[in-house]
């Protein structure tokens, strides 16, 4: 049987370093996506792809993902080490997404290969088998959002993820408005980042406030650490971005929504620092430009993307993404 899976990649306009801690986060599912074709059979899944060397052969009893080589591979043997399927699949994938540049190319990559394997179940049952992948794979404990967002996507819509319930509240994005991602310039792995070392001290906070979904900026105020209570600070104040922020798209106020911004990516920068200097004036250069509603740094930060919301037809330049239904598989006998 002749299997095409697709899934689409994501930028997040706000909510950055919430998910893990069951926040607020707001990512749309965009128009640059992953596919893979194939067929589905054997005993091993044997996978090439179009825009990395080497093929990957993984047999369905594989032991440890983080080894598989060609490294790009490791995405999807950890989707079968956690899927267990049955049959192999012998295909090829291919991508429209920049990798490495914080537009979730891994998690749409690992949300393709799932449903070629034949993944059985709704879209957050598939992110959360996803985002298990990925930890697996590349010891990454990284949040729910990249998955989920890839896996749900509505067209037109931005996603209001509320990580705690796991719920998905589509937001329509006003007709005026457009998305422009632009790198800074500066490539990077999720691994080789302190990521897993802000998790911590996020739940080093936690230990002493509860959790931080719940906690007021009065709590974590009171967190005698000054490195972790700056941290849980971002933290509190993101979530209530994101609120803000769902607020201005419904009710089109563009001001509200590029203050949101802003204050996002300040509070990145100097509460949980994950932004860089070439970050940093990226989304200066970015906000000073006419016709630009709001900046800030997106994904994980440590280098990547910024992400800027524009008046339609402003020229920034960098990729214009548009919000996309999310991930699709079909069988054809
Ligand atoms: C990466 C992770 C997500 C999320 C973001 C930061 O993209 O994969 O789960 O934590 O960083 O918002």
């Amino acid at each position: 049987m002749h299997i095409r899976a697709r899934a689409p990649g994501r930028v997040n306009l706000i909510g950055g370093h919430t998910d893990y801690t069951g926040g607020l986060v707001l990512p749309m599912a965009i128009d640059r996506g992953t596919v893979i074709e194939g067929e589905r059979g054997g005993d091993e899944v044997v996978l090439s792809s179009r825009e990395e060397p080497g093929l990957a052969v993984l047999p369905l009893d594989l032991a440890d993902p983080t080894v598989v080589e060609p490294a790009w591979a490791r995405y999807a043997a950890g989707v079968v080490s956690v899927l267990g399927p049955t049959a192999g699949f012998t295909g090829a994938a291919t991508t429209t997404i920049p990798i490495g540049a914080g537009l979730s190319s891994s998690a749409a990559f690992e949300v393709a290969i799932a449903l070629a394997l034949g993944f059985e179940g709704d879209a957050l049952e598939l992110a959360l088998a996803c985002q298990q992948a990925e930890h697996v794979a590349t010891g990454v404990p990284c949040g729910v959002m990249d998955q989920l967002a890839s896996a749900a996507g509505v067209d037109g819509h931005a996603l209001l993820i509320d990580c705690s319930t796991l719920t998905v509240d589509p937001i329509a994005l006003p007709e005026s408005i457009e998305v422009v991602v632009v790198h800074s310039g500066q490539r990077r792995t999720l691994s080789a980042t302190p990521y897993a070392e802000r998790r911590e001290q996020c739940r080093a906070a936690e230990a002493l406030v509860g959790p931080l979904r719940s906690a007021s900026l009065d709590d974590v105020g009171g967190i005698p650490d000054p490195l972790l209570r700056r941290r849980a600070r971002h933290v509190v104040g993101e979530n209530g971005r994101v609120r803000a922020m769902a607020e201005a798209l419904r009710n089109d106020d563009r001001r509200a929504a590029g203050e949101a911004m802003a204050a996002s990516h300040a509070s990145l920068r100097d509460d949980f620092e994950v932004s860089t200097p070439a970050l940093d004036d990226l989304v200066a250069r970015l906000s000073a430009t006419a016709g630009v509603v709001g900046a800030r740094l997106t994904g994980a930060g440590f280098g990547g993307c910024a992400v800027a919301l524009v008046e339609r037809g402003t020229p920034v330049e960098g990729w214009r993404v548009a919000a996309s239904a999310g991930a699709t598989v079909e069988l054809q006998p």
